[in-house]
Parts: C-alpha cells; structure tokens; sequence
C-alpha cells in the first residue's frame, strides 16, 4: 500500500439539475485500505455527489480521479474495468432473475466463465447466509437480502472502490447492523469503500473518515470517532 495513492479523489465538485445546483465545491478523499462516508439529510446532495463521480450527471466543476487518473465525466462502462463498482440507490437488482444470474450480470466485464466462477465462491464468501440461494428469485428476497445481492453483484466485477448509496435504508435495526458488519467485511477483504448514508450513527461506525454534506456543500470532515463524538452531530445527525 503506498500513501500516496488515493483510490479516489475528488476536488471542487460542482454539479446539478438542469441548470439548477445540487452539489457545490464538493471535495473528498478516499484513502486506499479505509472505509469513507458522507452523511447527510434526504436531499443534501449525496446521490448526487455519487452520481456525478461516476459519470451519470455531468460536473459543471471539478474533477474526478480514481487510483490517481483523471476520470472527470467518464460514465460507468469506463470506469467498471478500473476497478469502481456501484451500488445505486434503490439497490436496482433484476427481481426477475436467480440469485447467480444476478452475480453473472455484475462479472459482465469478466469473459472468462472461469474467472467469473472464482470470483463468485470468492464473494460468496462474504455471503454466508445466501450462498445456498443461488438458484433463488432474487425479487423474492428480503429487503435487507436485496442489499446483499446488490452488494454482491457489485463484487463481481472485482473492484478496489466501491461506492454504496444509501446501503440501510428502509431496513430493519437487524438488517442494519447485518450491512454494517458486511461493510466491516468488505473492508476487510481488501476493498476501499465509500458509503453515502443518512444514517449517520451506522455509517460513523463503520467509518474511518467521514464527510458532512449540506445543501450540497461539504460542511464538516474529519476523522469518523472524532466527528461521532462532537457535539454539532451528536444532536444534528445522532439525535442526543
Ligand atoms: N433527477 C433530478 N432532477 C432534478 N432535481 C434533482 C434530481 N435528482 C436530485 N435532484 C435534486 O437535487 C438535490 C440533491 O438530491 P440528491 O443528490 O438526490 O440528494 P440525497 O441523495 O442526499 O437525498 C435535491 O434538491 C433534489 O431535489
Ligand atoms: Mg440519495
């Protein structure tokens, strides 16, 4: 692991809706081996920032750079095979389809049926609840289950980053700490993550490094324990 390369850095992000900002002067840091997030209301911009990082709203400024090269504006399919992964809001799986169909769609810049194989028991790994599910509808899944997969299928395409929107939301307290240890997990096989949350107190602990977005700007960072603990998000975003 060499400091000086960062997984992702982004500088000065400016982006919005026609014509109309949503995120202002965003900058953030993904530091290789760490677990990063940005918390922020419903609103504040967090899709946003996620979105306009991996090319699918156009930065009005700023750059984007991944594992050091400038990748400002370039959509998913270019940045997939430089080791990005995302799991959009919403989880977006394909309801119709298994379980393992579902994996074979997130290896799709794998060609080779036996890398795609390994990479699978590989991240299957990580699954230890599903992984005798692979011939299930994933439609027919639990909610905090359809996170898991999506999560999953994002592994396929073996990325360095990856980038969660929202990974709790309408999940059950059980459910919640479930992804958190999958984070944890994630982290811990070797993957960089960047995790958008309103959820603050689940993705603080989870977290080395955290952001505060408001109004689509960046308002407050540092080290996660640290902001946890200060009395602006204990009663902003912990409710104490
Ligand atoms: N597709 C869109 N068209 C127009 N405005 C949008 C669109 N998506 C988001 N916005 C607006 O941009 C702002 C930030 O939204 P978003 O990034 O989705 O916030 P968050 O993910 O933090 O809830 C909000 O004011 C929202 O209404
Ligand atoms: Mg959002």
């Amino acid at each position: 692991m060499t400091s000086e390369v960062l997984s992702l850095e982004v500088k000065g992000l400016s982006a919005g809706y026609g014509g109309v900002p949503a995120i202002s002067n965003v900058s953030l840091k993904v530091e290789r081996g760490s677990v990063v997030t940005m918390i922020g209301a419903n609103g504040a911009g967090k899709s946003t920032v996620i979105k306009s990082v991996c090319g699918l709203v156009k930065p009005t400024s700023g750059s984007v750079s991944l594992f050091g090269e400038d990748v400002t504006g370039k959509s998913p399919d270019r940045l997939v095979p430089r080791g990005l992964a995302v799991v959009p809001e919403g989880r977006r799986l394909f309801g119709d389809m298994t379980f393992r169909e579902n994996l074979e769609l997130g290896a799709y810049t794998k060609k080779d049926r036996h890398v795609v194989e390994r990479n699978m028991e590989r991240v299957l790994e990580l699954f230890p609840d599903l992984k005798d599910r692979l011939a299930s509808i994933a439609g027919t899944f639990s909610g905090g289950q359809q996170q898991m997969v999506a999560v999953a299928r994002a592994l396929m395409s073996d990325p360095q980053l990856i980038l969660l929107d929202e990974p709790t939301i309408g999940l059950s307290p059980a459910m919640v700490e479930r992804i958190a240890e999958l984070i944890v997990n994630v982290s811990k096989s070797g993957v960089d993550i960047l995790v958008i949350e309103q959820n603050a107190e689940t993705a603080l602990e989870v977290s080395d490094k955290a952001y505060i977005l408001e109004g689509g700007h960046v308002i407050a960072e540092g080290d996660a324990a640290t902001l946890a603990a200060s009395e602006e998000v204990q009663k902003a975003y912990l409710g104490n």
